[in-house]
């Protein structure tokens, strides 16, 4: 079974002579494949990967999480930078989106030079999908994740409209998964489907019960006590091996995790790597 070194490549923090972002984006490398979870918001992305000598034309495949500003503004560097690239979405990653708090809105959407980007690539090289997708031999997307649990919701204030009258539920939302020898290893970007419904959707989709390590944002920066618990309880259950949260987990619930979970939860910065091989 191929291992995969998996490096943050934008974070809102910073190791290693990185430099920070509020946005995500994660290099996998696997064999001969050159993966991309999201993007960031544009500026970190290309400065990061010379910083750890990532080579960004290498990219074979660009996979977006959603279609959240902060995950999606180097689409257009990325796709001019790499030749062959194929990139994997869900139709709504292009949605307009708000996010609405104390009568603030923002606009939070895909910037448009990404879409306009993806919308110039050849149909051939794009991959508009809501199902689980395999990536190769044991690696794949989740595609739409079902909502199962009753303590899950999106994590923040999300509309399609600026009048706040639609809510967003992020469809869009997906996770990519690595089998492992010692289970799945699960990337995420800001996990709006909620992390117990992610992980219940990728034992169910790979058969792999086992979840060896969870890295991305988590989203919890909004939670509530009532949320984190039953968060913590189905964990333990699960019994995952590590926990990587990134982005936008909130350091309080990063707290809450470490000091209630069994299993070692370290905090990703830009520069972090993690190497499936000594799992
Ligand atoms: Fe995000
Ligand atoms: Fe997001």
């Amino acid at each position: 079974m191929n291992q995969a070194v998996l490096t943050v490549l934008v974070d809102n923090q910073a190791g290693f002579g990185c430099v920070a972002e509020h946005g995500f984006a994660l290099w996998i490398e696997r064999g001969e494949q050159h993966i991309l979870l999201d993007t960031g918001q544009g500026i970190a992305l290309a400065e990061n990967a010379r910083t750890l000598g990532i080579d960004l034309g290498k990219t074979d495949a660009l996979v977006l999480s959603h279609g959240h500003y902060d995950h999606t503004g180097a689409v257009p560097l990325v796709l001019g930078t790499a030749p062959h690239v194929r990139v994997y979405c869900h139709p709504c990653v292009t949605e307009p989106r708000f996010s609405i708090r104390d009568g603030a809105v923002r606009d939070i959407r895909m910037p448009h030079l990404s879409m306009h980007a993806l919308g110039i690539l050849p149909l051939a090289r794009m991959h508009w999908s809501g199902e689980p997708v395999r990536l190769g031999e044991g690696m794949g997307l989740s595609g739409f994740i079902p909502r199962r649990t009753d303590f899950e919701d999106t994590g923040g204030p999300f509309y399609l409209d600026p009048l706040g009258q639609r809510p967003d539920t992020l469809p869009d939302d997906q996770a990519l998964w690595i089998a492992t020898e010692a289970g799945l290893v699960v990337c995420v970007g800001c996990c709006h489907a909620g992390l117990i419904n992610t992980l219940l959707h990728l034992r169910e989709i790979t058969g792999e019960h086992r979840i060896r390590a969870v890295l991305g944002g988590l989203h919890l920066g909004g939670a509530s006590c009532a949320r984190l618990e039953k968060t913590v309880q189905a964990l333990r259950e699960m019994k995952p091996g590590l926990l990587v949260p990134c982005h936008c987990t909130g350091e309080g619930a990063i707290s809450y995790l470490r000091d209630h979970l069994d299993c070692p939860v370290h905090t990703g910065y830009g520069g972090f790597r993690l190497d499936t091989a000594e799992l």
